[in-house]
């Protein structure tokens, strides 16, 4: 028979004892042939486990694109100009933005080359095909990854929360207050959760990261590997922006007893959400929400500037999309479908209980010459001013 990814998780417990959730959860998502994210099947869409804005509606690659191209405009339109974007998926966002950038006739087209950070080779293939599919005057040039970092603009929608977390729960009997939830086997060799005891430099970096003590039995994630990632986005463009959209909230609030005592984790399949993280590993996208103050910090501490908060909902709305709305309305291409579409993806798009709570962070990178161009609180970029903070 052949082996299953949790046979392959229970002899790595069987090796090494319990695994931390980050591990199970790297596992769960990425493991080659057998993760969550790894398969042909598209997992974001209608027929997958949940709906992203833009597999929903072009609207958020709309205001993206008007985002791009006043940044390129600002920088003094550099040529080329560089699009890196993680846990791109089939394109449906990169294609959103450069559909958007075609009525516009923006120059930006001529300039513009796409980096795919996309960890499934069946979605960079299906990304790749649609680029190719679009009349463009010029077919998009794709660079890889390791390409040399030029002036661009980052974007990581709903990248940031699918990164591997550790879980911790409060126990006032430990040395440290803390527990670690890890992942271990029972007797019947099914996957169990098992408290671990903290070290004193895991302590320290969870204190660090957690500021308050947790309380008794709360539990809260923290997601380190997403640490990393601000000073990784230095070898994607050299000077430009980085624009992260996703769930999140500050780190305060993500903790706070009172409204999150069972912390932010959640498994999806078929659009419903589960607790039940340790089921079926790889057959479900795991996820929590984004510390936003976490993010900020080691944003800073990699030398980006935190340019500005808001919501996805403020982005959309701020983005000067009016020409745009009323050409799916009534320009000569109108159709029925496409306002009902449209109305529908807006009253999810800018419902702050919904996708529009999504938080929307700007960060600038290069020269304070390059961030000041970016940050002018005057003249702020299209979808960058009004800070509409998300409700839930
Ligand atoms: C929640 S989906 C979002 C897809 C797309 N951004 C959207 O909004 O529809 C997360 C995407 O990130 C990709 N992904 C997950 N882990 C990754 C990693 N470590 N490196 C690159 N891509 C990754 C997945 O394959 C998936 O396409």
């Amino acid at each position: 028979m052949e082996e299953t990814l949790v046979d392959r998780i229970r002899a790595e417990i069987g090796e090494r004892g319990p695994i931390s959730f980050a591990r199970f959860m790297e596992r769960a998502l990425t493991e080659p042939g057998l993760g969550y994210y790894m398969g042909p099947r598209a997992r974001a869409g209608r027929e997958g486990d949940f709906i992203t804005a833009p597999e929903m509606h072009g609207i958020l690659g709309s205001a993206l694109a008007r985002l791009i191209a006043h940044t390129w405009e600002r920088l003094d339109r550099p040529e080329p100009f560089r699009y890196p974007e993680y846990g791109a998926g089939s394109g449906a966002l990169v294609c959103a933005i450069v559909d958007q950038l075609v009525r516009d006739a923006s120059p930006l087209l001529e300039a513009l080359e796409i980096q795919p950070i996309e960890i499934n080779a069946n979605r960079r293939e299906e990304l790749t095909a649609a680029l190719r599919d679009r009349a463009l005057r010029r077919p998009m040039n794709i660079v890889p990854v390791d390409a040399t970092p030029i002036a661009g603009v980052v974007v990581a929608n709903e990248y940031l929360d699918a990164l591997p977390f550790h879980i911790f729960v409060g126990r006032a009997a430990t040395a440290h207050g803390l527990a670690e939830r890890r992942v271990g086997v029972n007797a019947h060799g099914a996957l169990e959760w098992v408290e671990a005891p903290l070290n004193e430099s895991e302590a320290e970096r969870v204190r660090q990261r957690f500021g308050a003590p947790l309380a008794e039995g709360q539990r809260a994630e923290a997601c380190f590997a997403a640490d990393a990632w601000p000073r990784e986005l230095t070898q994607r463009i050299s000077h430009g922006l980085a624009v992260v959209i996703d769930y999140g909230r500050e780190g305060a609030e993500l903790r706070d007893p009172t409204i999150r005592a069972a912390g932010t984790a959640l498994a999806y399949q078929g659009h419903r959400a589960t607790d039940n993280l340790l089921a079926d590993p790889g057959g479900r996208d795991l996820t929590a929400h984004v510390d936003l103050t976490a993010l900020r910090a080691a944003a800073t501490a990699s030398g980006l500037t935190p340019i500005a908060s808001t919501s996805q909902a403020a982005l959309i709305a701020g983005a000067g999309l009016d020409d745009e709305i009323e050409r799916i309305r009534r320009g000569p291409e109108a159709t029925l479908e496409g306002a009902i579409a449209l109305r529908s993806a807006l009253a999810r798009l800018m419902n702050p209980r919904s996708l529009g709570g999504f938080a929307v962070e700007l960060f600038g990178l290069g020269s304070a010459e390059h961030v000041s161009r970016l940050s002018d609180a005057s003249n702020p970029l299209p979808g960058a001013a009004a800070p509409i903070r998300p409700l839930v």
